[in-house]
């Protein structure tokens, strides 16, 4: 683990409401506040997200792309991700630079993230109340494989803080309509709402956000590019 320079930690960091803690203040923290929900049923998953990471990165990293072709993603771009687990999609983000948060509720999934990730902020808070993070205080916020597991009213709550954090662009990459069998099953056992989710997503987004624009990632995920200003 690198220890934060010390002109780092001088550095203003308007994009969080208060003055972060360090990274040694929030391990106490973490352990005090959160000890009812560390285990929750996606801690279970946290080896499977492991697992599945080596099958997911070169997805995420052309979709990525994608998303740098229409916002360039540069060491001055705050760039939040929602649900991030064990940091699957902020590494991946990490060779651009970009200033890094997440916030997941899953005390053993943050573990993972902050280990590898110690330059990023990391919040244990679910993704309908983030309330380490300001106002229009991020550039772009991803939400990644996560959206589908919320139920519909969940989702709604999800939408407006992500319109409240984000100032330019919510990156949804999640599943669009599909026939892959092992997709459905796997969701199935998961339990979320992914069967109803994928009907609905791109009337949801289109309608909670300013600008829509979907493109696909692979046979079963799309990048779903929901603007904060209509052109
Ligand atoms: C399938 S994993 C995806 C993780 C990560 N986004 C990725 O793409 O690798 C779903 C994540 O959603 C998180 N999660 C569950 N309930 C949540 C909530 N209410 N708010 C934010 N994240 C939540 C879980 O802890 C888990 O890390």
């Amino acid at each position: 683990m690198h220890a934060r320079r010390a002109s780092d930690q001088d550095l203003p960091r308007p994009h969080v409401t208060k003055d972060p803690p360090t990274q040694t203040q929030r391990w106490p923290a973490l352990t005090q506040s959160t000890m009812p929900s560390f285990v929750n049923k996606w801690t279970f998953f946290t080896p499977v997200m492991m697992g599945l990471e080596l099958l997911r990165r070169r997805g995420l990293r052309s979709a990525i792309g994608a998303v740098h072709e229409q916002l360039p993603l540069t060491p001055a771009t705050r760039v939040l991700d929602v649900g991030c687990g064990i940091g699957t999609v902020l590494a991946q983000l990490k060779p651009y630079g970009c200033r890094l948060s997440g916030t997941d509720p899953t005390g053993a999934m943050l573990w993972m993230a902050r280990r590898r990730l110690p330059e990023a902020d990391l919040f244990q808070e679910p993704a309908h109340a983030m309330q380490s993070i300001g106002d229009a205080s991020q550039d772009v916020t991803f939400v990644c494989s996560t959206l589908h597991g919320f139920d519909p009213d969940y989702r709604r709550q999800v939408y407006a803080e992500l319109a409240r954090v984000t100032r330019e662009l919510v990156v949804v990459i999640d599943y669009h309509e599909n026939h892959n069998l092992l997709v459905a099953v796997t969701e199935w056992v998961e339990g979320g709402d992914y069967f109803r989710f994928v009907k609905t997503v791109d009337d949801e987004l289109a309608a909670a956000f300013p600008r829509m624009e979907v493109q696909r990632v692979d046979p079963w995920e799309s990048l779903y590019l929901c603007w904060m200003r209509t052109p």
